[in-house]
């Protein structure tokens, strides 16, 4: 996985059809997918409960890219050799998860993963600068976690903003979750994120068996994100 700063467009598989996950991966990623999206949730961490390691590794051999695997769950640490085993190419955990984040990043990178982080909106971005040697992603959380379908948090972008600058050169990518269509698409790229998580934005209008609907999506978030960040 090299690093660079172009626009990677990473549909949330929490908004394709949970019995077909397989085919729904395959289609996405043949109509322009760059990163497919897992989200992990505990009913715990968050209201909701998706799915765990198991499903993980099942859904591994249908992704040819890369496997971006975002842990809404506390704890975290028991778990992240699970994620390794199951194909992980990035495992990010929430600063909330717990109090040692920067042990759980250190032991993400050596189980072999690159290593996110994830904050909820509620919680400055400050709460990076110390973790961010050990990180390879940070995402910048644009609604509250545990659910596909909600309202972009405007007020996000200036934290995106700001998070773009502490990074300055490090190659840390910097990933935005939640809410992303292709009206937020140009807003976030334009204050700094190359990584854009899509669920609802990509996923509606298409099917499986009928992925052009997909691949109109993905190319119109990428269009007024390269616009955006091209500015
Ligand atoms: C929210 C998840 C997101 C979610 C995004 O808890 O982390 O990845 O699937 O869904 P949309 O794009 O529909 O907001
Ligand atoms: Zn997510």
């Amino acid at each position: 996985m090299d690093f660079d700063r172009s626009i990677k467009i990473a549909p949330s598989i929490l908004a394709a059809d949970f019995a077909d996950f397989g085919r729904e991966i395959e289609a996405v990623e043949t109509e322009g997918a760059d990163w497919i999206h897992v989200d992990v949730m505990d009913g715990h961490f968050v209201p909701n409960i998706s799915f765990g390691p198991q499903m993980v590794t099942a859904i591994r051999k249908h992704v040819r890219t890369v496997m971006d695997v975002h842990l809404m769950i506390a704890p975290v640490d028991p778990y992240i050799d699970a994620f390794a085993q199951a194909g992980a190419d990035i495992l990010t955990t929430h600063v909330e998860a717990g109090p040692h984040t920067h042990r759980t990043l250190q032991a993400i990178r050596s189980a072999g993963m690159k290593s996110g982080l994830a904050l909820n909106p509620g919680t400055p971005v400050e709460a990076a600068a110390a973790l961010l040697d050990l990180c390879d992603l940070v995402c910048v959380m644009t609604v509250n976690p545990g659910f596909g379908g909600q309202a972009f948090i405007e007020s996000q972008l200036g934290q995106i903003r700001q998070l773009r600058a502490m990074i300055g050169d490090r190659n840390i990518h910097v990933e935005v979750d939640g809410g992303v269509d292709r009206r937020t698409a140009g807003l976030v790229a334009d204050a700094g994120a190359d990584v854009l998580v899509a669920g609802t934005s990509v996923f509606r209008g298409g099917t499986a068996a009928k992925p052009s609907g997909y691949g109109e999506n993905i190319r119109a978030l990428r269009d007024a994100a390269d616009n955006a960040q091209g500015d």
